[in-house]
């Protein structure tokens, strides 16, 4: 099955950019948000973020021009109705994502096939709300997707292998490179970034080593583009606690479990990069 058409639910950090990425691809894509004010935000961010691509030479006036003419933002789910794939890229909560495949499920075309784009949540509890659980799975992308090369699929033990090719494809038509994951929490990317992320911070806690001291040794060691710390302050220090949970619940693995000082930022607020301050200071 060849897609044409995307949706996209929800034009937040990743949202914005599954949506961008696509029409930069040549896909028509519809985009929504949960009111005008947010979608306006995300749409501005998508222009600004079309505008960097131009100054950096990655597009042309006229592939920004393009890229802006296929998408459409909207309010109203309805608008979905005609899109080959829907990705869904609302906040993390298992609750709400369910809703969001039932109704997506009442609303697409038959052949749709519905992804979600949760970095920890299980994606069959998300196509059990639909009638087609073999046409849903994971579709995990990395931010910021417009930069990041990978995405990872998520397959269920209910995905077609006819949903996984067309998926495989779509991935390649956007220019990323696909790797296939089981559903579990963390999938393969955070089921080995959560613990290494919390060991940075159990080193940091237990005044092991400084917060500049463990990041250099990452980047400058081993070559990573950023290091732990400053990578956990990048994804925001909430989400990288709600991924651990999530995977400590799971397995009840020591290593997944967050560690006091995480607990301790979140609770004081201190998000990360999103918030102003979390190992590092933004403002
Ligand atoms: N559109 C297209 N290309 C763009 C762009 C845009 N809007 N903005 C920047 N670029 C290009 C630049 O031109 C540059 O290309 P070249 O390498 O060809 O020159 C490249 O992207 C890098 O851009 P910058 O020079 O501005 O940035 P940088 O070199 O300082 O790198 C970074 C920034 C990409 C964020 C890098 O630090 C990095 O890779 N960090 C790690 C990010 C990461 O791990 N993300 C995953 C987080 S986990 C996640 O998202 C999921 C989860 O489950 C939590």
């Amino acid at each position: 099955m060849e897609i044409k058409k995307v949706g996209v639910v929800g034009c937040g950090l990743m949202g914005r950019g599954i949506a961008e990425v696509s029409a930069r691809a040549g896909h028509d894509v519809v985009v929504s948000e949960i009111n005008q004010e947010l979608l306006d935000k995300g749409l501005a961010a998508i222009n600004a973020s079309l505008t960097t691509a131009v100054g950096r030479g990655k597009a042309t006036e006229a592939d920004k021009a393009a890229a802006l003419g296929r998408i459409k933002g909207t309010i109203e789910t309805g608008n979905f109705k005609d899109c080959d794939l829907v990705v869904e890229a609302a906040v993390e909560n298992l609750e709400l994502k369910k809703k969001v495949f039932a109704d997506l499920d009442k609303i697409c075309p038959e052949h749709a096939i519905l992804a979600s784009n949760s970095s920890c949540l299980s994606i069959l509890d998300m196509a059990m709300m639909t009638k087609k659980p073999d046409k849903v799975l994971g579709m995990h992308f990395f931010n910021p997707v417009p930069v990041m090369r990978g995405l990872e699929l998520v397959k269920t033990i209910l995905t077609s292998d006819e949903t996984l090719k067309a998926a495989d494809s779509f991935g390649k038509s956007i220019g990323k490179t696909v790797f296939t994951a089981q559903d579990a929490p963390g999938f393969i990317t955070n089921r080995l970034f959560i613990p290494f992320a919390l060991d940075a911070i159990r080193l940091l806690e237990a005044g092991f080593a400084t917060k500049e001291d463990i990041d250099q040794a990452i980047v400058l060691g081993l070559n990573h583009p950023m290091g732990p710390l400053t990578l956990s302050d990048y994804v925001g220090l909430d989400t990288t606690y709600f991924i651990a949970e999530a995977m400590y619940e799971e397995f009840k693995d020591p290593r997944y479990a967050p560690p006091p000082l995480l607990k301790k930022m979140v609770t004081a607020g201190q998000f990360g990069r999103k918030s102003g301050k979390g190992f590092y200071d933004y403002k």
